[in-house]
């Protein structure tokens, strides 16, 4: 088991800390970027009916569904393809309206989730082309997909998942860029400068690492807290999400991400000394707006701690804490605003003494309804 966790105290650590190298190997033999071109076979031959769909419907469930919902900012921004996101367990319930115009791109860490799989073979009855994103190969979502790409993550093993999830959002980047060129959505230099931008991903978040301490002690000041808010927008409300179920998930403090405009309609009645607020405000990200939701805290008493780009000196006035991330395109921030939050919930599981790798009820694959 030691020998396994590589020297780390757990499995979730070992897995955070894999990402730089995770998100590498996703990138490999796909993101050239010297040669300025994304090569994922799997789009290639499929790609007449990627560039007519009428629609992408992207379903999942659990982390995987956060990673779907950055996936349709990303498809809508780079690749202007118009995107629903779906749970499957709603998804496959619901009569849904699916032609074979639509395209649906399942996303699943183990492959395999019964609703996940489930949504598949109800998109497949009524003629979508079905393209799976899953971690484990040879799992029975890549078996029942018509095509599909691996997020080679590599093992996970920590039920709250991490390295999944930046691989899942690595591929689904490297999916929308590649439509966005083919399509002609994104100009040559723009899609040159995200290559290069991505490249510098694995780094960035070697880099971001580094913060671990200066997050440990942040959630020394936080783990009691009964109820905690995580706010983003655009790109990374679905990180607040993703920030709000990890915290849940191992600490079982109550967490609820929401995106940042919407904090004025419910959620601003709870703000008061005792709330802790995790905040995303990245600088090229409506960053005036995420500002004036940071001062509406305040002045309600409640306690920020801020994500916020390098250099940031407007929020770091307001806020109680702030962690900084490197610069990078506001569409790939998703990949480094999560890291603290990942960390954050794992210390703060650890101070509280709960099992971290197995959190009580949940399961790593969930293969019944
Ligand atoms: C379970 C796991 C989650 C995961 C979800 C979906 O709830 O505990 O970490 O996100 O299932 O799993 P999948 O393997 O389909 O990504």
């Amino acid at each position: 088991d030691q020998i396994e966790k590589g020297g780390y105290e757990h499995f979730m650590l070992k897995e955070i800390h894999e990402q730089p190298k995770a998100i590498t190997d996703t990138f490999r033999g796909r993101m050239l970027a010297e040669d300025n071109i994304i090569k994922m076979s799997s789009i290639e031959l499929n790609l007449d009916k990627f560039l007519n769909a009428n629609r992408i419907i992207i379903v999942a469930c659990g982390t995987s569904w956060h990673a779907g919902l950055v996936g349709e900012y990303l498809f809508e921004d780079m690749a202007r393809i118009p995107v629903e996101v779906e749970y499957a367990s709603e998804f496959r319930y619901r009569n849904p309206i699916i032609t074979n115009k639509d395209i649906v791109i399942a996303i699943s860490q183990s492959g395999e989730t019964a609703d996940t799989l489930a949504a598949i073979k109800l998109a497949k009855s009524k003629g979508a082309f079905v393209y799976g994103i899953c971690n484990v190969v040879g799992s029975s979502i890549a078996r029942e997909t018509h095509a599909g790409a691996y997020t080679h993550a590599g093992p996970e093993i920590g039920v709250a998942s991490t390295k999944a999830f930046t691989t899942q959002i690595t591929v689904l980047t490297l999916i929308a860029l590649k439509l966005g060129k083919a399509n002609g959505s994104l100009a040559d230099h723009t899609f040159k400068n995200y290559l290069k931008k991505m490249q510098l991903i694995p780094k960035q978040v070697e880099e971001l690492l580094n913060i671990d301490e200066h997050v440990k002690q942040i959630s020394a000041v936080y783990k009691d807290a009964k109820n905690c808010l995580y706010l983003g927008r655009g790109f990374n409300f679905p990180v607040a999400l993703e920030g709000a179920l990890k915290l849940k998930e191992i600490s079982y403090i109550h967490a609820e991400g929401y995106p940042a405009a919407e904090m004025k309609h419910g959620p601003i009645a709870l703000i008061d000394e005792n709330m802790p607020i995790f905040v995303i405000a990245t600088n090229r990200g409506h960053y005036e707006k995420v500002v004036s939701n940071i001062q509406e805290i305040k002045s309600r008493a409640g306690k920020i701690i801020a994500v916020v780009t390098e250099g940031d000196t407007t929020v770091k006035e307001i806020a109680d804490h702030v962690i900084e991330i490197p610069d990078t395109e506001e569409a790939l921030t998703p990949l480094l605003t999560t890291i603290p939050f990942q960390l954050l919930s794992y210390h703060i599981a650890v101070m509280l003494n709960k099992n971290v790798d197995q959190p009580r009820n949940l399961a790593k694959s969930v293969t019944v309804e």
